[in-house]
């Protein structure tokens, strides 16, 4: 079962349990994410000039539309803003900056009607962080930038947090994926030919949970539960924010979720930086990740 809390008031090893079992963390704006907000809009609006960032699909050629966010989105993800701003976030919801790691934040878009559902704006189909060598132990903090609707929003299909999917997560080595097909994103328009973990067997989509979240608002996830874009029908495109978490000492013992089918190679724990001072995971804990996964 999966339960959505709002604005919980336990602390973080508390809730970062709640999070491994699948329950969903969804918390109101607050000064650090307004702070996050703002700054992102200012790079999102910069970048589109006199078009409004929602609705300039309409009025750009797709390829320029890609060209677009192919320099704005790793313009934002390594801004060095972000590096202080996240670790304020984390601070604010009671994480000890000391124990927690994070990865840069990415910046999202869904175009509504189809419009880019490929390369550097893909639409993700249901999938797993643990199918990309996240680890068990992972949590996925995800904002929205402008208002979001139920229709342009992500899904949970939580009954598999419990449930194996035959998926082509065996397939998948981190390593390699940075090797190679990571750097293509913006090339890729219409159709999407790099080989990602996908289901490979019918997913049953509902019963799924949609989160709406004011701007700002911040929802937090186990990297491991089954999530994907809803298939944006609003006539806006959704800019979002998202990040992931781990703490240390769960990545020592071993903690997080439980393993129902994933079977990736490698581990994602070396992108992960410590919240007060950004030094990176020691190498021998990641080190100890870079197995192949064996659903238990
Ligand atoms: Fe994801």
């Amino acid at each position: 079962m999966t339960n959505v809390l709002s604005n919980p008031s336990f602390d973080d090893a508390t809730r970062r349990e709640h999070l491994y079992r699948g329950d969903v963390m969804v918390y109101g704006a607050s000064p650090s994410t307004l702070a996050l907000v703002e700054f992102t809009r200012e790079l999102v609006e910069e970048a589109f000039g006199d078009l409004d960032p929602q609705l300039a699909q309409y009025a750009m050629d797709v390829h320029d539309f890609a060209a677009l966010l192919a320099e704005l989105k790793p313009r934002f993800i390594h801004h060095p803003r972000c590096k202080e701003l996240l670790p304020a976030v984390l601070s604010e919801r009671g994480c000890d900056l000391d124990r927690t790691y994070f990865d840069v934040p990415r910046l999202r878009t869904s175009t509504s009607d189809d419009y880019l559902t490929t390369g550097i704006a893909f639409a993700f189909h249901p999938h797993r962080d643990t199918w990309y060598s996240a680890p068990m132990c992972q949590t996925n903090w995800w904002m929205p930038v402008y208002p979001v609707t139920s229709d342009n929003v992500m899904a949970f299909h939580p009954k598999y947090m419990t449930q194996g999917i035959a998926n082509g997560s065996y397939r998948y080595d981190y390593a390699e994926w940075n090797r190679t097909s990571r750097q293509d994103a913006a090339k890729h328009i219409g159709r999407d030919t790099r080989d990602q973990p996908t289901p490979e067997e019918p997913v049953e989509l509902d019963p799924q949970v949609r989160v709406v979240p004011e701007v700002g608002g911040m929802m937090v996830f186990s990297g491991n539960q089954l999530h994907s874009s809803v298939p944006n029908t609003s006539g806006r495109t959704r800019f979002s924010i998202d990040f992931r978490v781990v703490d240390i000492d769960d990545v020592a013992a071993g903690r997080g979720s439980v393993n129902v089918d994933s079977r990736c190679t490698g581990t994602t724990l070396r992108d992960f930086h410590r919240a007060s001072d950004l030094a990176p995971m020691p190498e021998e804990l990641a080190a100890a990740y870079d197995g192949v996964a064996v659903p238990v």
